[in-house]
């Protein structure tokens, strides 16, 4: 059978009233633009792109050293969907504030957030990183879009996805209609599907958290992890392995190919911060690509998409994964509160 591009599954999607021209469009531009990381990644050492943007002066609104590829993945995407007419606004984990489509080019109905480039501690040690972006609708009767317009929650969303920059890219897309895997087919240039429907098992016995934070946690998590870490003589009753790329993306991505439940739980290390992964552009957008897998996506007490967000940055607890895992993390919340 011929291999079908995204264009293709896009197109045939349009056709069964999925989605609009323009969200199409705008799919095809946050495509392209991935490409273009992609590239700009795999360069590595030899395209000057490794190492932090400033020296030691460039600090981004999270409160984070921006990488140079931090700084190049944010630019890319602004620039490639500046002018296609289909936005009215992007945010972005780099930027403190939205920015509206410049003068002089057409303006959209939608809104593209983004974290431009996920796991960006991975970049200089040459492992996986990624991008994440979420498309909201502008409100009606807005011209000139600003922050306040995307505070949406994340069952708003109209499509969400990631690009993979392992050792193949790949884009992990959903428009509310399952969650379809597509691999760069570097010699073509183009994005072919390569799994649709991805489907989250159900069951696991892997997870995967930054154990190192394990004094900051809160008694129901650390309790949670004490179950999971006693095998198959404590409650849980079987043994559980543990993975950690440190790139959300990644982690994500084996959930979404073999199971297993991610965690960025609520930490005490800096008691502002209620944890450490940002509802717009990591929790909303992995939350929509985990459930129309079957998965599940909480904070540990609450529903992701559920959240009504009240600041652009706002981070979140995450619990994300195959669905009774998930289920189980969150009964020790709430049973404990
Ligand atoms: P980013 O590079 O976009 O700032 O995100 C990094 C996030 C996420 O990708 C990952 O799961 C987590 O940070 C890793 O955190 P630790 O440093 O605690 O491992
Ligand atoms: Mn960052
Ligand atoms: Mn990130
Ligand atoms: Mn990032």
């Amino acid at each position: 059978m011929a291999s079908i591009s995204l264009t293709r599954h896009l197109i045939e999607a349009q056709r069964q009233g999925q989605l609009t021209p323009d969200l199409q469009l705008l799919l095809e531009v946050v495509a392209r633009a991935c490409k273009r990381i992609s590239v700009a990644v795999g360069k590595g050492a030899l395209g000057g792109v490794l190492g932090e943007a400033g020296q030691g002066d460039s600090i981004n609104v999270q409160g984070e050293a921006q990488k140079k590829l931090d700084v190049i993945s944010n630019d890319i995407l602004l620039e490639a969907n500046a002018w296609g007419g289909h936005l009215a606004a992007c945010a972005s984990e780099e930027m403190e504030h939205s920015q509206p489509i410049p003068d002089g080019f057409p303006r959209g109905n939608y809104l593209l957030v983004f974290d431009p480039l996920d796991g960006s501690s991975n970049i200089d040690i040459n492992a996986s990183v990624g991008t994440i972006f979420s498309v909201l609708r502008c409100p009606d009767g807005v011209t000139a879009a600003g922050d306040a317009d995307f505070l949406q929650p994340g069952r708003t969303q109209v499509a969400a996805g990631y690009c993979l920059y392992g050792p193949s890219t790949m884009l992990v897309l959903t428009i509310g209609h399952g969650t379809h895997a597509f691999t760069l087919d570097r010699e073509q240039g183009s994005f072919v599907l390569t799994k649709a429907d991805l489907r989250i098992p159900q069951e696991t016995r892997e997870f995967a958290v930054n154990m190192s934070n394990q004094r900051h946690w809160e008694p129901p998590m650390q309790a949670y992890v004490d179950d999971l870490l006693a095998g198959t003589s404590g409650p849980r009753g079987k043994d559980f392995n543990m993975r950690w790329v440190a790139a959300m993306v990644g982690d994500v991505h084996r959930i979404l190919t073999r199971g297993g439940i991610f965690i960025y739980p609520w930490d005490a290390k800096d008691p502002g911060k209620p944890g450490k992964l940002r509802l717009m552009y990591e929790a909303n957008p992995m939350a929509m690509l985990v459930e129309q897998a079957g998965g599940a996506a909480t904070t540990g007490r609450e529903r992701i998409l559920d959240l009504q967000p009240t600041s652009l940055h706002q981070r979140v607890p995450v619990f994300l994964g195959s669905k009774d895992e998930v289920d189980a993390a969150t009964r020790y919340h709430l049973q404990h509160d």
